[in-house]
């Protein structure tokens, strides 16, 4: 029996024990260190503390455009340990090699990258310029020191708008604005790359909504200047620095007529990038096994004499060294219903009005969340509520 031995299966409520269990246990990481670009960002500030209580050693790298400089004190506060971090571009190329020749890393979270959607539209080359030129600085280095294992923040917005929900990781990929199109290109340029260099093992989170703060309400997200996105600006309307909501769309065909997404607390997706590191960790000892694995590829055609044509789809599957997975609760939930929860969290009726649709808005969209389930173990916890208390906790403290 081949099935099962590269890459152990383990039950969600494995893995969610784990998580709860293990907070601050260092013996379990091995002392790994991990580089986390864009860091001291929204979600790489959260992720930097679930690795950090989990024993992870981190790096920070992180140019501060879009978030501030006191963000690893923050982290080293609620985790009681230390977060170092390098205040680099990642478009400095001879920057990018320098921190690498500093550090011995075992794997990469790639964050950084600039993601307003209507400013990609107005910018193009800027974003092009960042998020691709920076995405292959960080890879000629990794490439250069040797550390092939990575995983990627992704977006829901690589799936082309034709495509019907629940979405699905094998559906077709499009964008239709330049920063969509930057996470399909990243995406195809370390699918190439996989194909070529067996070494590489990538993991790319493809990320719904993702909204919340820890809830010490230390770190969150800072938008600067107005929030483009629903939370942030939800948020600031029940701090008195907006005057309302603007319900963009309320004759959707769905089920109270506003826009209806898939929002993951910041901590649930957090915990996914741990489980995935794990996920990365069984591919590379599967990957040190790799006698077998060719032995077991070869025999693939005679092996499926007593196995269905899915299960040995599924073990192909898991033999493949760059693997997408959508990072979400796969509910849907409505603007209306997340102004609700909102006024339930702040204790107060906040002022909104209905506005005509944002131009290129889908109705709906939200994850199949089935693949992340069974392969990572990966399930969110955290439900709509929890989400809006803790931004709300955050938009008190938030300077
Ligand atoms: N919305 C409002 N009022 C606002 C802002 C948003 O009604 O002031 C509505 C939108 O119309 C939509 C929903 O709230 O129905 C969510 O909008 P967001 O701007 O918060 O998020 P999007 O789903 O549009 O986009 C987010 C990220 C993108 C990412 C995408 C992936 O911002 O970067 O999810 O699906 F690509």
């Amino acid at each position: 029996m081949i099935e099962n031995r590269t890459i152990p299966e383990r039950s969600i409520d494995d893995n969610v024990t784990d998580l709860l269990m293990a907070n601050r246990d260092a013996s379990r990481s091995d002392n790994k260190t991990i580089l986390l670009t864009g860091g001291a960002g929204f979600i790489g500030s959260h992720t930097a503390v679930v690795l950090l209580d989990r024993g992870y050693d981190v790096v920070l790298l992180d140019n501060f455009s879009n978030s501030k400089r006191d963000v690893p004190a923050r982290i080293e506060k609620i985790t009681d340990r230390s977060c170092i971090c390098e205040e680099v571009d990642l478009t400095d190329e001879a920057a990018v090699a320098t921190v690498f020749n500093k550090y011995d890393f075992d794997a990469v979270i790639h964050f950084a990258g600039i993601k307003s959607v209507g400013e990609s539209v107005e910018k193009p080359l800027e974003y092009y310029d960042n998020n691709l030129t920076g995405t292959i600085n960080l890879l000629k280095a990794m490439n250069a020191s040797d550390v092939k294992n990575l995983i990627f923040s992704s977006s829901a917005t690589v799936y082309r708008q034709d495509n019907p929900v629940p979405y699905y990781e094998n559906y077709p990929l499009g964008a239709t604005n330049p920063y969509g199109w930057t996470k399909v290109i990243i995406e195809r340029i370390l699918t190439d790359m996989g194909a070529v260099d067996h070494a590489w093992r990538v993991i790319m989170l493809r990320y719904f909504n993702p909204i919340g703060a820890h809830e010490s309400g230390l770190i969150g997200e800072e938008p600067q200047g107005i929030p483009n996105n629903l939370l942030p600006y939800v948020a600031k309307v029940a701090a008195g620095d907006l005057p309302e909501i603007r319900i963009f769309g309320d004759d959707y065909d769905t089920p109270d007529g506003s826009g209806v997404r898939d929002y993951i607390h910041v901590m649930d997706l957090a915990e996914g990038h741990l489980v995935a590191m794990e996920y990365l960790r069984r591919m590379i000892d599967r990957d040190n096994k790799k006698e077998i694995t060719e032995k077991d590829a070869c025999s693939v055609a005679s092996l499926t004499e007593n196995s269905s044509a899915t299960d040995e789809k599924e073990r192909r599957l898991k033999d493949l060294n760059v693997r997408a997975f959508n990072i979400g609760t796969g509910k849907g939930t409505s603007v209306k219903e997340i102004i609700a929860a909102f006024e339930r969290a702040c204790g107060k009726e906040l002022s909104k009005a209905a506005y005509p649709r944002r131009p290129g808005d889908l109705a709906t969209v939200y994850a199949d969340t089935s693949l992340a389930e069974k392969e990572l173990g990966f399930k969110a916890r955290r439900g709509i509520d929890e989400m809006c208390i803790d931004s709300w906790r955050w938009q008190q403290t938030a300077r």
